[in-house]
């Protein structure tokens, strides 16, 4: 007999699974209260995960497992230019609204991904945009988008992968048609114009590549905290960063303390943190599933328990929850061609032993007061 918190149980009960579940875990029919988030929560974070648009349109499996392991969702793609701004003049939130339906269904919190990138432009957009434009066009979208959505998101990620220092702006700004038609004041205005629409939505920087102690991701680390520190000196209404992620188990260059220090000195500032988009690829890793399940788990261990150690983050969220779907196996395929396992939760929706690492690093990270 399991008793559903009485979260879930207003919730119409959608945690409860009755299927049967391979590998380490779970036993048929889990509660909430054993989950993730429930087990970050006890520490005053969160637990989410990022869900496909296909997976939520016709895996009803997946998507029950949702909210027994989630306390908040962000859409992989509904929430960018390419979905939302099909044309200049018109906005389509459909695809953003079943995500949104979903999460209000099961009482989950919503992120929003994102408001400016470089990536996922319709192609109408970066042809229009130039300094006589630049302004317009992106306050527009902010404006509108962000008053759409108006109070029902916990976060926006105002700004995504903004910082390579590679590309020689003197702020180790990415060069992207952003920053070519606005110069680095494109910052501002999104982050003021969401600002003065939903002030209630947490605004995050969110970027990729400062996990390791690697020469180019030091560099990056250290022009995105001279960033953060020219945006606050210069009162931008900036909250948190989001940090990626997007880790390599064949990574031997994982550094605690260099990592610690990291997520400190943002802190330092001010600034919240999130773990935004965790997932580990295992394609420079033997076939073998349990030598690379092992992988897996041991380097979110050591991260997770370097990050989370730094009271200012507030939660984690994986870029998917079960392998039964990840980005990674679109962008890096493995010579083999077997399926990568990034994730928690193995194609069956059994815990794998990531999802042991992730519970061990909330059991013991240090109670944060702010959540
Ligand atoms: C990825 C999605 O997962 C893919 O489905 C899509 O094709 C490309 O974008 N960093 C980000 C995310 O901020 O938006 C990316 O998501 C993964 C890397």
């Amino acid at each position: 007999m399991i008793t559903l918190p009485r979260r879930l149980a207003l919730a119409g009960g959608a945690a409860l699974l009755t299927g049967g579940a391979a590998s380490v875990g779970p036993a048929p029919g889990i509660a909430a209260s054993d989950g993730l988030h429930s087990r970050a929560q006890s520490k005053g974070m969160f637990y989410g995960a990022a869900i496909d648009h296909a997976m939520l349109r016709r895996d009803a499996a997946y998507m029950a497992r949702v909210p027994v392991e989630c306390g908040m969702v962000v859409a992989e793609a509904s929430f960018k230019w390419e979905q939302i701004r099909p044309t200049p003049d018109r906005f389509a939130f459909e695809a953003a609204e079943e995500l949104m339906a979903f999460a209000a269904s099961r009482r989950l919190r919503v992120r929003g991904h994102t408001l400016v990138w470089h990536e996922a432009m319709p192609d109408w957009l970066p042809a229009q945009l130039s300094p006589a434009t630049g302004e317009r066009i992106l306050a527009t979208h902010v404006r509108t988008v962000a008053q759409h959505f108006r109070q029902r998101l916990a976060h926006w990620d105002v700004v995504n992968e903004v910082v390579q220092p590679e590309d020689g702006n003197a702020l180790g700004l990415r060069s992207t048609p952003w920053l070519k038609a606005l110069g680095p004041r494109y910052l501002d205005i999104a982050f003021e114009t969401c600002a003065a629409t939903d002030p209630g939505a947490l605004r995050v920087l969110n970027e990729y590549g400062t996990d390791y102690a690697v020469p180019w991701e030091e560099k990056k680390r250290g022009a995105l905290l001279d960033l953060l520190a020219s945006l606050k000196a210069r009162n931008v209404p900036i909250q948190a960063v989001g940090l990626q992620a997007h880790l390599d188990a064949s990574q031997v260059a994982l550094d605690q303390k260099v990592l610690n220090n990291f997520v400190n000195a943002i802190a330092s500032m001010g600034l919240g943190i999130i773990v935004t988009e965790l997932d580990v690829r295992d394609n420079n890793l033997p076939a073998d599933i349990a030598s690379r399940d092992a992988a897996v788990a041991a380097h979110t261990r050591a991260w997770l328990d370097a990050v989370l150690a730094c009271p200012a983050v507030s939660g984690v969220m994986s870029w998917g929850l079960s392998d039964r779907r990840s980005w990674l196996n679109e962008k890096y395929t493995r010579a083999d061609g077997l399926p990568q396992r990034p994730l928690p939760l193995d194609v069956d929706l059994g815990r794998k032993e990531m999802w042991e690492a992730i519970a061990a690093s909330l059991a013991t990270a240090p109670h944060r007061i702010v959540v």
